[in-house]
């Protein structure tokens, strides 16, 4: 049995870092143990301009915790307002490394979203020819389709034209949740990929709806049936580089998770990489997890990988974690994998080799 691996630092390749008291409570989750991390755009209000990507940039440094090594790379919410010049301006001087999608109210505060993709036609082509990615919130948000069927059904009618009509667009798919996500992201040769979250390697619809329902089991897009999370597994632990690590870590208050109208989003920054050593190990996987969480993402967005690295070491006692992470919001509930975590993070030296 394999009880130590030393891995290239990691990355969260789509993180919510919130901001404010509950900026400051998350950050240091994620700052332990990844190098850098893709961070969402969806504040109230949105972060649009290249003013806003700034001025957020410095607030989530100013929270930083002391000797943190960690990099946020920052991302404009894409609006039928947005400037196509702004956005190749802010990516060509380093200050923003996507742009998001969120077609409007698929999710937590996406009220500016992108209602006509007509209306943003200026803005992807501006960004396919100056090599900008696009993160895609992949859900269509037609009231008349089944909330189960909402990714396969943005693929087929949103996605797949968008791509065709702008070939050269860099598109990710962000928490791919389906069999036919995954199939789609095979599909295609170049300039596709997808993130995949920690909880959905771990849960599917059950575990939100039998015996009792479960809030923190609730994010957007929500877990599918059992087939689903059997197809999220295998693309993660394929060792395939379309697919990487994006936690999706979405912490919202345990107020206003535990509600008549609960809020989506699951938190995972602090134990992320022990329940991904746990699910990797269970598919006899573990030689492919420095793939997916430290270097398929930096190849896909041609950024080195990070030259740090990180030992696990699986121990014979479960590891003990709060089940909740006080911040000056409020208590945020820890995503509950339902089963013991043996894996956990030491600093490696930087001159161990794995
Ligand atoms: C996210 C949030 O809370 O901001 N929620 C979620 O369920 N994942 C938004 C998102 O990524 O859809
Ligand atoms: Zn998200």
């Amino acid at each position: 049995m394999i009880r130590r691996l030393t891995l290239t630092r990691p990355d969260d390749w789509h993180l919510h870092l919130r901001d404010g008291a509950m900026l400051r409570a998350v950050l240091p989750e994620s700052a332990r143990h990844f190098a850098r991390a893709i961070v969402m755009p969806n504040l109230v209000p949105p972060v649009v301009t290249s003013a806003d990507a700034a001025a957020y940039r410095d607030r989530i440094l100013a929270a930083m915790p002391p000797g943190a090594d960690f990099t946020p790379l920052m991302t404009l919410y894409l609006t039928e307002e947005t400037d196509p010049a702004d956005v190749v301006d802010a990516h060509a001087s380093g200050l923003v490394t996507a742009v998001k999608l969120y077609p409007a109210g698929a999710t937590t505060n996406s009220a500016s979203g992108v209602r006509d993709f007509d209306r943003v036609r200026a803005v992807l082509e501006a960004m396919a020819q100056a090599g900008v990615p696009l993160c895609v919130h992949g859900e269509v948000t037609d009231p008349a389709v089944d909330i189960f069927d909402r990714e396969a059904v943005f693929i087929d009618t949103v996605l797949d034209p968008i791509r065709r009509a702008i070939p050269g667009l860099r598109v990710i798919m962000e928490h791919v949740t389906t069999a036919d996500a995954v199939a789609y992201v095979r599909s295609v040769d170049a300039g596709l990929a997808a993130t995949i979250t920690t909880h959905h390697l771990v849960i599917n619809r059950n575990h939100i709806l039998a015996g009792g329902i479960r809030p923190h089991y609730y994010c957007l897009p929500v877990a599918k049936r059992e087939t689903h999370r059997l197809a999220l597994r295998a693309a993660a632990t394929s060792g395939d580089a379309r697919f990487f690590l994006g936690t999706d870590s979405a912490p919202h208050t345990d107020d206003a998770k535990e509600s008549a109208c609960g809020c989506a989003g699951c938190f995972t920054a602090t134990n992320t990489l022990p329940i991904l050593a746990h699910v990797f190990e269970d598919e006899a996987a573990l030689d492919r997890l420095e793939g997916f969480v430290s270097r398929h993402g930096a190849g896909y967005y041609g950024l080195p990988v990070n030259a740090g690295r990180i030992a696990m070491v699986r121990g014979e006692t479960p590891l003990e974690l709060p089940a909740r992470l006080a911040t000056g919001a409020g208590s945020v509930t820890l995503f509950d994998p339902g089963f013991p975590l043996f894996w956990r993070v030491e600093d490696a030296p930087p001159s161990e080799v794995s």
